[in-house]
């Protein structure tokens, strides 16, 4: 009860930590990008507390079920998740005082695994592949195991709830659509569950009717009918069709290679400063490969999803990446879409 407090809180004081998700800006990378003829704009989801932009869905979803009573004061959360989603639960969790169960398989990075438990999560590291050679179905069927065993369990469910890409319509887009004056052209964003690629696309679509919205896709994933490879970088692709997906909504689809993508982070870091994630390496990248072939003059939104410091022992370490596989020569004929 504030008036009960000897010390009034202060306005324009947040009141936790999840207050300060949102909110993030807008960059023209004008060094990376120096032409007269098109402008490449990113939103900063990096800048989020928890160090990407599944602060959102992961605040979104918690706080609209403790409002509407499906996640009650006692309940205890469960998900399947490698890094982002599971960090950034395990934030608003910690803040709400609610239990929460990560699954996650011996691809998650140590880090991740550390800063989970230092956030106050339970850790299940699942240990056998799937028949993909992945571990997607696997830890998934161990999600419905714990749903069942641990006593007012509730399952987020990144790749099939609605509040997941409504997080990115009431927030990231509604942002976006706020902070931009001027219509945009193109849209670009790296998916996995796509929810934030169709919560954005659907909101941009009502300010700008004409933007076509570009999916950046890793080769190896599946998500748009690829063929199932081999794919290292954590947060783009997946190795299975997301319930939330409707490709309907996504005009063109990028392929891009984890190395493809290296380079991308590389060539952020080198000319905008910009410390991003593999993902948003990825866009840039695709963006690389597609901005000479785009009606001039153009504007390009797109998202920058997550910092670079959980990349240190991958995307920005030299050993790391000359373990990855070559670049195959077909990759411009995977591009699919008109
Ligand atoms: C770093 C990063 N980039 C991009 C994405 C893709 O976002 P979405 O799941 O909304 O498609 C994710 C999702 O986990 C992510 O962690």
């Amino acid at each position: 009860m504030p008036e009960q407090r000897a010390v009034q809180p202060l306005e324009g004081v947040r009141n936790s930590v999840v207050d300060c998700v949102g909110n993030t800006p807008l960059v023209s990378l004008q060094r990376l990008f120096p032409t007269d003829d098109a402008e490449v704009i990113a939103k900063l989801e990096l800048m989020n507390p928890g160090g990407s932009m599944k602060d959102r869905p992961a605040r979104y979803i918690i706080e609209q079920g403790m409002k509407d009573g499906t996640i009650p004061p006692d309940a205890h959360l469960v998900e399947s998740s490698s890094g982002n989603l599971g960090v950034a639960i395990a934030m608003v969790a910690r803040v709400y005082g609610l239990r929460f169960t990560c699954v996650v398989d011996p691809k998650t990075t140590q880090t991740n695994v550390n800063i989970l438990r230092k956030l106050g999560a339970h850790v299940e590291i699942v240990q056998e592949p799937d028949d993909q050679g992945g571990y997607l179905k696997t830890r998934i069927r161990r999600v419905k195991e714990l749903i069942h065993t641990i006593p007012n369990s509730v399952w987020i469910n990144q790749y099939a709830n609605d509040l997941n890409w409504q997080a990115h319509y009431y927030g990231t887009a509604k942002e976006m659509v706020e902070q931009l004056d001027r219509p945009v052209d193109y849209f670009f964003a790296a998916v996995s569950t796509s929810g934030s690629i169709l919560g954005c696309a659907r909101r941009l679509r009502e300010r700008f009717p004409h933007i076509r919205v570009i999916a950046v896709d890793a080769v190896g994933s599946v998500i748009f009918g690829g063929k199932p490879g081999k794919r290292e970088l954590p947060g783009i692709g997946s190795s299975r069709v997301p319930e939330l997906l409707n490709p309907a909504e996504i005009d063109d689809v990028i392929y891009v290679h984890d190395r493809e993508a290296v380079q991308g982070c590389r060539d952020l870091l080198n000319q905008e400063g910009i410390f991003a994630g593999g993902s948003s390496g990825s866009v840039v990248a695709a963006i690389q490969k597609t901005l000479p072939k785009l009606p001039k003059p153009c504007r390009i939104l797109t998202l920058f999803p997550d910092r670079g410091d959980r990349y240190l022992d991958m995307v920005y370490d030299d050993d790391w990446v000359a373990g990855l596989d070559p670049v195959p020569e077909e990759l411009e004929a995977l591009k699919v879409g008109s």
